[in-house]
């Protein structure tokens, strides 16, 4: 149940993956190393401190093996079911060496080794290597959360006291406003994406500043290759007209901070405006690709806009160092940001917006597999109005990280969740990776042709960047 079409190897010195396993991921195992070494001096306890300096000699192997190009080991079994599923597929591929792998395969191996370092230990079994990372970085996007917030509250407020939006005097008026303001929330959505830390090794701050306040959305527009948000709206309205009471919109997430936060406002403005009755998250389980969501990144975001003076004042322990002092929030920028955490806490509180973690969204392979690998999954998901699949790693599991032409439909690419599977599928993507499909015949060629490009390099240079986007949709239950 895997697509034929040969997928993106590591071993391919035109693609990303190849400057990935040999540039980037020792780069994240290294501030992996230096997140455990902190934490491991600060503690005081010995038990702790001793299997700190542990994990650490493991990750400084991990990172040997993977720069020497030394075969990928069999993960120890440490009873998750996942393990055999892990090794049985490393068999199949022959005990592959890290320089020539499937690159989607492989990455994941190298999370989910990572991740069963430190459930072998006793006292850091449930330790996220990456949460420092992402909590600062959801620090340092102050600008976009707070002017999102205020256009958050503005519009919620309308929606839920007036049943309306600010200027609509219609009812096709609202609908026209509704359908703009869902364009708008997607895209936000969309570009929330582009500022995951997997990324920041090769992109700065300022870039991702630059990607996440409102007059970069509107010339980002041009940069959304294929953009299907019309299409996904029609089948939210029609769904609500037809006045069935259970209308739920599923978001499989990808990154905590930012990008939570404007999923976060997606889902409460698809409730406020009666899109959806129920958004249901799926968080990862294990630290996943640096910043994935696990459950406790959202309490964390959640808590932060609770106590927001304090969030912000908190200064994290590399802006101390570098000399930075606390900038206070306003009274009204305070007020905002407590609007959301009691919209959002209340959503949370009456099972309007939950959370449904599950093991196979950190599994090895591509989501080819979701209908046979885990029915029951399958069947939840069949129960949607629509499935959102947020950011590139979703999006090179649904279409298997495959070598496809950029030509082949969407449809075709996405294999069993395609055409009459019973799920409708919406891809929020930012191209950081080489698969790209459903494009209109020569557009890869025209973006290959601009400035970083690619140019006749034989690498599609312009999908590695985040810069470029795709949103792509398939109706599976037409
Ligand atoms: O391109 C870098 C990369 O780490 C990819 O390997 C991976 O698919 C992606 O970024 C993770 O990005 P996202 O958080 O958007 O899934
Ligand atoms: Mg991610």
């Amino acid at each position: 149940y895997d697509t034929k079409t040969p997928p993106s190897s590591t071993g391919d010195p035109t693609s990303f993956a190849y400057v990935s396993a040999r540039e980037r991921w020792p780069v994240i195992i290294t501030q992996a190393i230096d997140d455990v070494h902190r934490s491991t001096w600060a503690t005081k306890d010995e038990e702790e401190s001793k299997e700190g300096k542990w994990i650490v000699s493991e990750l400084a192997r991990l990172k040997y093996e993977l720069q020497h190009n030394r075969e990928l080991s069999p993960l120890p079994d440490e009873g998750e079911s996942d393990i055999a599923g892990y090794n049985k597929e490393l068999e199949a591929l022959g005990r592959p060496k890290w320089h020539n792998v499937p690159w989607l395969y492989s990455e994941c191996y190298l999370y989910r080794r990572i991740s069963s370092i430190f459930t072998q230990t006793q006292k850091w079994k449930s330790y996220d290597v990456f949460a420092r990372q992402k909590m600062s970085s959801f620090q340092s996007s102050r600008p976009a959360v707070l002017e999102l917030a205020a256009r958050y509250k503005d519009i919620v407020t309308e929606l839920e006291s007036k049943h309306t939006i600010k200027g609509a005097k219609t009812q096709e008026e609202l609908e026209e406003a509704e359908k703009i303001l869902f364009v708008e929330m997607c895209e936000i959505c969309l570009w929330g994406n582009a500022t995951d830390l997997s990324l920041l090794t090769n992109l700065s701050y300022e870039d991702i500043q630059k990607l996440q306040g409102s007059e970069a959305r509107k010339e980002s527009e041009k940069k959304i290759v294929v953009n299907d948000l019309g299409k996904a709206f029609e089948v939210l309205t029609l769904a609500q007209k037809s006045r069935e009471k259970d209308r739920r919109v599923d978001i499989v997430l990808d990154n905590a901070g930012f990008e939570l936060f404007v999923d976060l406002i997606l889902a409460g403005y698809l409730l406020a405006a009666g899109l959806a009755t129920t958004i249901v998250l799926h968080p990862k389980s294990i630290p996943w690709f640096v910043s994935d969501v696990l459950p406790h990144d959202f309490a964390a975001l959640i808590s932060a806009l609770a106590d927001p003076q304090n969030f912000y004042t908190t200064l994290s322990d590399v802006d101390k160092h570098a000399g930075k002092t606390p900038i206070p929030l306003s009274e009204s920028e305070v007020s905002d940001l407590k609007f959301l955490f009691e919209h959002w806490s209340r959503f949370h509180a009456e099972g309007q917006l939950v959370l449904r973690p599950n093991r196979f969204w950190t599994e090895g392979g591509s989501y080819w597999r979701l209908p046979k690998l885990e029915p029951s999954l399958w069947e939840d998901l069949k129960e949607s109005e629509l499935v959102i699949f947020k950011g590139d790693l979703n999006y090179r599991k649904l279409t298997g990280d495959a070598l496809w032409p950029a030509t082949t439909p969407f449809a075709e690419a996405i294999g069993p969740l395609g055409p009459k599977s019973g799920v409708r599928v919406l891809a929020l993507r930012t191209c950081k990776a080489d698969v790209v499909v459903g494009l209109p015949e020569s557009e890869d060629e025209r973006i290959r042709a601009t400035e970083g490009g690619g140019g006749d390099s034989g690498a599609r240079k312009w999908a590695w960047s985040g810069k470029w986007a795709v949103v792509q949709f398939c109706d599976g239950k037409a």
